[in-house]
């Protein structure tokens, strides 16, 4: 199985310019179905998240150009409704996407659902919630969730829970819905607003996206658009964390730092220097950092994406660090790897107390999840001696060329496919 072998203690020097966001992406391009006009998107980030969704369309009948690796016409005229949810979507949360999208253009949608994943059950229950409020009848059995209406009519819909998917899923289907739609509660990442940019884009009337309330007034229909997704905040950040982690200087570019701010401001609390350009950040690790609480939040708090590396981060730092994860209820599944690495951290429940600094040594640990994977990945380039990580195909889910823009940064990394490869890597690095 294919694992990352790392060779730590070189802090990372350079510029490295990030992707376009992963999950601004997933919902732009199951909206890009809900016209039947062409539709161009930009700056897709080349992750195995958004290649599924594509095929998706694909699956479904509809058309995806790849004019180069970020860029795709894609066009949902002859997409089938009542094709069977294809099982590509069952590899990925993100594929419900589509029901909320199918739902407001055919008044039908059914899509397979991937079960609770690492982080936590992951339930749908207040996309539901906001379909059947929109005037569909939706059921969810045999792992799948059918939606249908006659009618979709606006609605006012306040969230019991402020959520991502929820409110990507609802405001979709509300685009083409009769009259106005009041989402109270939703969520507010820099990815809800480049969706509500991007539904806007082709024709739809989105207000407040980025707000507490979201208004949308229902049009007849979608047409076609040419759109840029935004950068990654979360790809930014995690390389925000490798350059603190490993005492380097490292130029973030291509980012919008309005994104990143709660994350500049805590690796500031540690005693690192961050600089803020136009559409740049720049992270100077300082030799001796600081302990610092920090508590996830929905944005603009401290993302819950960023949880794991921080505290990667935050082993290496004087003192006892609190993080206190408050948006999913099993997210520390790190912490038992990154012990075999030397940390000294606790999880009681939702909370993790992080006794610092200890020194990281090189071992063979296993990324239980995305975020916790590129922790790791953190772990291991400031830790001294060799590390191997398995379990890199979630690393590949969310982050482009990975590893060599972390070789670009001069860091020790390569992909190895057999024990072979390691002890090849471990000649090769001395
Ligand atoms: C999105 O997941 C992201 N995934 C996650 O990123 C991210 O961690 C999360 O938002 C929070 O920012 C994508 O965008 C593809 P939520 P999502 O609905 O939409 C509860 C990554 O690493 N909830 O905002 O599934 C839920 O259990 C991934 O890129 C309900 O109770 O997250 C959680 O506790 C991991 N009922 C909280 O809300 C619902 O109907 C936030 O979940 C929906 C959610």
């Amino acid at each position: 199985m294919e694992q990352y072998v790392i060779k730590g203690g070189t802090p990372l020097q350079g510029k490295v310019t990030i992707s376009g966001a992963k999950n601004a992406a997933l919902g732009i391009l199951a909206a890009s179905v809900m016209t039947d006009e062409e539709v161009s998107i930009l700056n897709v980030p080349g992750v195995n998240d958004t290649a599924v969704m594509l095929d998706a369309i694909r699956a479904m009948g509809g058309s995806v150009i790849r004019k180069d690796v970020h860029s795709f016409d894609i066009c949902g005229r002859d997409v089938d409704p009542y094709s069977p949810g294809s099982d590509t979507l069952r590899k990925i949360r993100a594929g419900y996407y589509f029901i909320g999208a199918m739902l407001g253009k055919y008044r039908y949608a059914s899509v397979p659902l991937p079960g609770g994943c690492n982080i936590g059950s992951r339930p749908i229950d207040q996309h539901v919630k906001g379909f059947r409020a929109l005037g569909a009848e939706v059921v969810v059995e045999n792992g799948t969730v059918t939606a249908k209406a006659e009618r979709l009519k606006g609605a006012h819909i306040y969230f019991d829970v402020v959520s991502v998917g929820a409110t990507i899923n609802v405001m979709m289907a509300a685009c083409l819905a009769e009259g106005m739609t009041i989402l109270e509660n939703v969520a507010k990442e820099p990815h809800i607003v480049d969706v509500a940019s991007f539904l806007n884009s082709m024709g739809a009337n989105v207000k407040g996206a980025g707000t507490d309330t979201i208004r949308i007034r229902g049009v007849q229909r979608l047409h076609a658009s040419e759109y840029t997704i935004i950068p990654d905040q979360i790809e930014a950040g995690t390389f925000m964390c490798m350059a603190a982690a490993t005492r380097g200087d490292v130029t973030i570019e291509g980012v919008i730092p309005i994104h990143l701010e709660s994350i500049a401001a805590k690796l500031r609390e540690m005693g690192n220097t961050v600089i803020s350009y136009d559409e740049a950040v720049r992270v100077i690790g300082a030799e001796k950092q600081r302990s610092t609480d920090v508590k996830t939040l929905p944005y603009p708090g401290f993302p819950t994406d960023m949880q794991p590396q921080i505290s990667a981060a935050l082993c290496l730092a004087e003192g006892t660090s609190v993080v206190t994860e408050s948006i999913f209820e099993n997210r520390f599944k790190y912490v038992d790897e990154l012990r075999l690495m030397g940390a000294e951290i606790k999880v009681e429940g939702n909370v993790s107390v992080i006794e610092g600094p200890v020194k990281f040594t090189g071992a063979h640990v296993t990324a239980p999840d995305l975020r916790a994977g590129a922790a790791l990945v953190i772990a291991a380039l400031s830790a001294e001696g060799i590390s191997t990580v398995d379990g890199i195909s979630y690393i590949l889910r969310g982050y482009e060329d990975f590893d060599e823009k972390i070789r670009d940064l001069g860091g020790e990394i390569r992909v190895a496919e057999s024990e072979r490869d390691v002890q090849k890597f471990i000649l090769s690095v001395g």
